[in-house]
Formats: structure tokens, sequence, C-alpha cells
């Protein structure tokens, strides 16, 4: 099951970006809004307490996840609920497209804004159906109209809705609430999604089955969401732009992952991101980010002197790698294997070169690297044909600190 849907049609909106799943069933046709925090603050007790969050300021970009990280207690969830106005700020003020989230009118904040709590928060005595109609029940849409749009929001999320619609969510596995969780929050096609903690209470397994389900979702609905998270890999995994918080509500750092990973604002920033912090930025980059180099190529059937004299016109490269008919890599071969003369053939090279594939993440690729003990990975590209080389050396240069991000 995949929060996706079928269909390649991904029409421009507004000439802005592609914003919808589709036009025909019109699932999402409203893209994100920018949100703003401007120096937002909110004490819970009297003037004077200790504040949960502090002159916050952030400018959360349409379109994009931002991720708001910290320790427990740090003013994430209520972050969020002043976005919601399930809290009033004590000062500050958070607009949505320009619009005080505290001027506007109840059923137009509902309409823009979707929110997934904390352990899903469905009402157990309504149906699936039902509990994803909630919002547009309120916002007075017709009986007819909730049907066909809990139906579509629920094949969006992965969920066939004749098998689903009619349960409670007693009836569900926990993967399966946080989808109608995700599909309530869509129901009114609002801009801006709220998410605190929304894979929290799901086993780790099955969690990241539903982040890469929901990043897949979200490339085709581009919803402006905010998401709260204690789990920095999460965070990393899932973030446009990550805000993390100190405890008071005190905002730390607010970058793109890569950005955090590189040069962490603080020492607080840099304990909480962990001492592998190059390793997590390596699983943010791909081969593909990468130059790659030029093999020497050998095709197998080809004269043993030809090959020696490419081999001795590259100065550096001391092997040449032998490849098929359909530029598939065999091996290695060097000086040693070409001597004499006559086609060489495929036994002359020492197998084992390890293929990577564009996508693979530099985390995975130095892994397999290592592993095999060799200092160069033969990229292939999805026929398995040579693409070109990536080394350790080019791969560990982007461990070093002041190396840029993909
Ligand atoms: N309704 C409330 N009344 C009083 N204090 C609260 C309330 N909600 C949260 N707090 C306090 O505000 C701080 C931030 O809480 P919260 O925003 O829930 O943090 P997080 O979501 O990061 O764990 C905490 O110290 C918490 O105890
Ligand atoms: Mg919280």
């Amino acid at each position: 099951m995949q929060w996706t849907v079928a269909g390649d049609a991904t029409p421009i909106i507004s000439g802005v970006r592609p914003a919808s799943s589709t036009a025909e069933t019109g699932v999402a046709t409203t893209a994100g809004a920018v949100v703003e925090l401007d120096h937002v603050t909110k004490r819970y007790g009297p003037p004077g307490a200790p504040a949960a969050v502090s002159d916050l300021s952030l400018t959360i970009t349409s379109g994009e996840i931002c991720i708001l990280v910290g320790p427990s207690g740090c003013g994430k969830t209520t972050t969020m609920k002043m976005v919601n106005r399930l809290v009033e700020p004590t000062s500050g003020r958070i607009t949505i497209d320009g619009d005080d989230v505290m001027t506007l009118p109840a059923v137009e904040l509902r309409r823009r804004i979707g929110y997934v709590i904390q352990q899903v928060g469905l009402f157990p005595h309504l149906t699936v159906a039902r509990n994803v109609g909630v919002v547009p029940e309120l916002l007075g849409w017709d009986r007819e109209r909730i049907a066909g749009r809990a139906e579509e929001l629920l094949e969006l999320v992965g969920l066939e809705s004749a098998a689903f619609r009619d349960r409670y969510p007693a009836e569900l596995s926990g993967g399966e609430r946080q989808r109608v969780g995700v599909a309530r929050a869509l129901a009114a096609d609002p801009p801006v999604m709220l998410m605190d903690e929304p894979f929290g209470a799901v086993d780790p397994i099955r969690r990241e089955r539903l982040q890469n389900e929901f990043l897949r979702l979200q490339e085709r609905v581009r919803k402006t969401i905010i998401f709260v998270t204690h789990d920095v890999d999460e965070a990393i995994k899932m973030g446009d732009r990550i805000a993390i918080f100190q405890r008071g509500g005190v905002l730390a750092q607010y970058d793109t992952p890569q950005a955090i990973l590189a040069s962490p604002a603080s020492e607080f920033v840099e304990r909480f991101v962990g001492a592998d912090r190059g390793l997590k930025r390596l699983s943010l980059a791909r081969v593909r980010d990468l130059p790659l180099t030029a093999a020497v190529i050998a095709r197998v059937g080809e004269e043993r002197g030809e090959i020696r004299k490419r081999l001795t016109g590259a100065r550096e490269a001391a092997f040449a790698l032998l490849v098929d008919e359909a530029d598939r890599p065999l091996g290695w071969i060097d000086g040693h294997d070409v001597s004499g003369s006559g086609p060489i053939d495929a036994t002359a090279a020492t197998p084992g070169a390890p293929t990577l594939q564009p996508e693979t993440t530099l985390r995975d690729a130095l892994s397999v690297l290592l592993a095999s003990s060799v200092q160069l990975g033969v990229v292939v590209d999805h026929g398995e044909r040579v693409l070109g080389l990536i080394s350790v050396d080019a791969i560990s240069q982007q461990l070093r600190p002041e190396a840029n991000g993909p």
C-alpha cells in the first residue's frame, strides 16, 4: 500500500508549482502557503513565568516541510498550537499568507490548516469515513460531497475505501490509524498541515515506510507542512528545513539539514545532531551529486595491444575496466592481464568490482566500498551500463566540515 495515486498528470496550478495530485479527482488542488512567526512568545503562567516559547521568529516557505525538533518540553507542541490558534501567543504575530491567524474567522482557519496530532486522536465512536469527514462536516459540506471526499482521500493514503470506510479506529493497526489521521488532515485540502509527532506511536520498521510514503505523497500535494518530532534522524530525513529548539522555546538553529550538519550553530546543536553528523550528511547526498571519474575502458574482444597502449597513455590509471558488448562491467584488468596479443575475453578480468547506482546514498556507497576493500566503485545506470567511477577519497572529502552539501 502506498500513499500515491496512479497516473502521472501533475498540472501546474496558477503557474506556481506542481500542486495537484490529480486534476481529475481534485484530491489536492491547493498548494502550500507561507507561514510566518514574528517574535512569538508564549508564557503559560503569569507575567514573569518562564516562557514555553521565547521570541520565536521563523518563515516557513510554501510547499516545504519544516521540522520542529528538540528535547521534550522545549515548546514544539506549543508552537504548533499557536499556528492553529489552539493556544494564544502572549506576544508576537503569526500569519498565513500574510493573514494574522488571530483575526481569521474560525471556518477560514479550519479550511487553511489540517492537523495531525500526537497519538493520531481519531474519534473512537466515529467510523473511518466519518473521522475523515469531520472538518468538511464542520464546514457545512453536503453529505454526498463528504462521502466522495472521504473515499478519494482514503485511496490517496493507500487504504481501500470499501474495506476501511465503515470500520472504527479500534479495528485498525497503528499504521492504518496514522494514514486515516493524514487523510483527515487533508480533507478540506488545506494549504498548511500541522503534524505533531505523527509517526511517534508506530514501530521503527513501519515508521520508515510511513515516512517514505509520506514524502512521496508530499511530492504530489506540495503542502506547507510543520512537522514536530523529537527524533533527529527523522528530522534530517523528512525536513526541507529544520528548526532546532532548546528548552524554553529558544530557537538554536533554523536551516536545511545539510547546512545544520555541516556547521552546527552551537555546542547544543552539535550535541543534539550527534557525533556521527558526518555520516548523517553522507546519507543526504547521493552518488549522482558527485562528479564521476572516467574509467579506462576495455571491451571484450579488443586487441590486448590496443588496451596496453591505452593504459600506458592514461598515466594515472594502472587498471582498465573490462566491459561486455552492452557496456556492463565485468571486472578490472591490469597491464599484466593484457600482455601478449590477441583479443581479450571476459575471463581476463578479476571480478568483484562493486557497482553503485546514481541514487545510492554516499553513506551506503562508502559502506559498500569499505566492505569490499576497493578504492573505486563503478557507477552503473539501470541497464547496468557503466557511467563512471567514484572513489572512496571523493566520498570522504564530503565528510570534511567545510565541504558543501549536495
Ligand atoms: N497547557 C499548559 N499549561 C501550562 N504549561 C504548559 C502547557 N502546555 C505546555 N506547557 C509547558 O510548556 C513547555 C513546553 O511544552 P510543549 O510545547 O508541550 O513541549 P514539547 O512539545 O516540545 O514537548 C513545557 O514546560 C510544558 O510543561
Ligand atoms: Mg509535544
